[in-house]
């Protein structure tokens, strides 16, 4: 979501989003590659040490980044987009620490089932 004042605007919201009672709020805010904000561009750390509640992160996070977001306390947890299409069964490639499907950027968005449930399996 794009704002001419990201810093003040998102940080108002996430203060009033204290008043209501979501489950969650989810940022996303790319850790590398060519669409990740500049580091004075960052806001997720300063939402949450405005927002009370679960946080959830994501953006280009691999196992032990997202591991180390949770440690440090940056957020309480990580979602994984990319890497979870490309690999139906991420929690159990997370825990033998691989090997992962490359993701095909090529069938991203494309509306059948190319690229989204063709991936295979570890096994198979
Ligand atoms: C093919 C594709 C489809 C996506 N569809 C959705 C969607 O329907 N709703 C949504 O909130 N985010 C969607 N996303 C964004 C992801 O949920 C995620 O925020 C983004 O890919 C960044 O996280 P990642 O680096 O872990 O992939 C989609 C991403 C991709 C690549």
């Amino acid at each position: 979501m794009a704002d001419s004042n990201p810093r003040e605007t998102f940080s108002y919201i996430a203060k009033e989003l204290n008043n209501l009672k979501i489950v969650y709020l989810h940022m996303e805010e790319p850790v590398k590659g060519s669409i990740a904000p500049a580091p004075e561009a960052r806001l997720a750390s300063t939402i949450r040490g405005i927002y009370k509640g679960t946080l959830i992160l994501n953006g280009g996070y691999e196992s032990q980044t997202g591991n180390e977001a949770i440690e440090s306390g940056k957020a309480d947890l990580i979602s994984y987009g990319v890497l979870f299409l490309a690999n139906p069964d991420l929690p159990e490639r997370f825990k033998k620490n691989g090997p992962f499907n490359t993701p095909d950027r090529s069938t991203f968005y494309t509306g059948d089932e190319k690229g989204f449930t063709d991936y295979p399996k570890l096994g198979n």
